[in-house]
């Protein structure tokens, strides 16, 4: 497809090489409208994408990508909280600095997540104790073949752990074009997670918990500027009590998180290190060597590569502790999205 078509290798931050029929990009919501009908017309798929750093490439593809930059933000403010107004193209961590640096905390926790304020609500991002649900006010969609914008409260948006509407009833023909955070003027540290327990609540500062955070992914995560991931792979599994009773049994040191609803969340990076697959390569894709959960590109993997890595780890998965990981990486085929479940079952 190297005719009229165009390299998403720098759109994509498991830096796959694959090519798009076209790249068009978006400043404003008339703009954005314009170019859908017009990609729409020509009858080729479209996908709407941030900064590519969920998404895998199968393939190809072999439509129009629409990158949403629709830039702006707004702030106004009552007794209780400032309410920022985000539009979707801003970078999702300069909105972390900027709400800092105007000494608006809140979303320290959140901080170098990469991607765009667009795609934030899509799987409500998380970090460090803290998820996106929790600051969310708002979050204005366009419904495409309408032209539509319609508003949705954070309860509108079905917020789970990595999940939210935007997975299911809107994943189709709906742009999100902006977000509106509430930050409460009534700031408390959330220090639950890591090496943030060892801050005391009454003295730390927001600009700690951030360099803290900083500090923490660095030394954690690969840069995908250095080396081709889409951070943690899979979704850290949740499981029946009964069933986390049996496996603290066989495994008295397992990492578990206890949830609302009586369920245990594990730790999906901890049951592929305990496999020992840390490091473990499979043609151009590997198990990073610090963290088991991020599958990455060693230099030229495609999608294949990367899919078979991840059916293994499975397996190897279900073998040992009998549970089924999902990935939380959505996959892109030659025509859109297709069922990342499905693919490396
Ligand atoms: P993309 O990958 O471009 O898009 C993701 C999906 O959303 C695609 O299906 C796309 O079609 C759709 N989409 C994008 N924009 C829009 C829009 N405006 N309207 C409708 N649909 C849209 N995630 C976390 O939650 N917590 C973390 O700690 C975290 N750490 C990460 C660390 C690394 C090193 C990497 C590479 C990723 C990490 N992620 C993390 C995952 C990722 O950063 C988030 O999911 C982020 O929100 C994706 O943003 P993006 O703009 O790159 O989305
Ligand atoms: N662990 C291991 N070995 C590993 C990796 C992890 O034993 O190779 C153990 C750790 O020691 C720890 C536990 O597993 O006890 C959890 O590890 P970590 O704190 O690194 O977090 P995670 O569960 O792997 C999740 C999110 C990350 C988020 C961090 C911090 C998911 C799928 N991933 O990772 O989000 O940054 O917590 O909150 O929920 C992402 O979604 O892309 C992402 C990077």
């Amino acid at each position: 497809m190297r005719n009229s078509s165009v390299a998403l290798k720098l759109l994509n931050t498991f830096a796959i090489d694959v090519r798009a029929r076209s790249i068009v990009t978006a400043h404003s919501e008339s703009e954005l409208l314009k170019l859908w009908w017009k990609a729409s017309e020509r009858n080729q798929p479209i996908l709407v994408l941030g900064g590519g750093s969920n998404v895998l490439f199968l393939e190809n593809y072999l439509g129009t990508v629409l990158l949403n930059r629709i830039n702006g933000i707004k702030i106004s403010e009552d007794t209780e909280a400032w309410y920022v107004h985000v539009n979707a193209g801003e970078i999702w961590h300069n909105l972390v600095n900027i709400c800092l640096d105007r000494r608006m905390p809140g979303l320290e926790n959140l901080a170098m997540i990469p991607g765009y304020v667009g795609s934030a609500p899509i799987q409500n991002i998380g970090a460090y104790g803290v998820e996106l649900k929790q600051v969310c006010e708002y979050v204005d969609i366009i419904q495409l073949e309408t032209g539509t914008k319609i508003r949705l409260s954070a309860v509108d948006c079905q917020f789970g752990y990595r999940e939210s509407i935007f997975k299911h009833d809107l994943r189709e023909h709906n742009v999100i074009v902006s977000v509106c955070l509430r930050l409460t003027k009534d700031w408390k540290p959330v220090l639950n997670y890591g090496d943030l327990t060892r801050f005391n609540a009454q003295q730390v500062t927001p600009r700690q918990i951030y360099e803290m955070v900083c500090k923490m992914r660095r030394n954690k995560l690969p840069d995908p500027t250095l080396v081709g991931n889409a951070g943690s792979f899979f979704k850290n599994p949740i499981i029946d009590s009964s069933e986390a009773k049996d496996l603290l049994h066989r495994y008295p040191d397992v990492p578990y998180y206890p949830q609302l609803d009586g369920r245990v969340k594990l730790a999906a990076g901890w049951l592929i290190d305990h496999c020992g697959l840390k490091g473990y390569k499979l043609g151009g894709a590997a198990l990073h060597d610090e963290q088991a959960l991020i599958l990455i590109n060693t230099g030229k993997a495609n999608g294949s590569d990367i899919v078979s890595l991840a059916r293994y780890i499975r397996r190897k998965i279900a073998d040992q502790f009998s549970i089924w990981l999902e990935p939380e990486v959505r996959f892109i085929s030659a025509l859109g999205e297709v069922d990342a479940k499905g693919v490396v079952s």
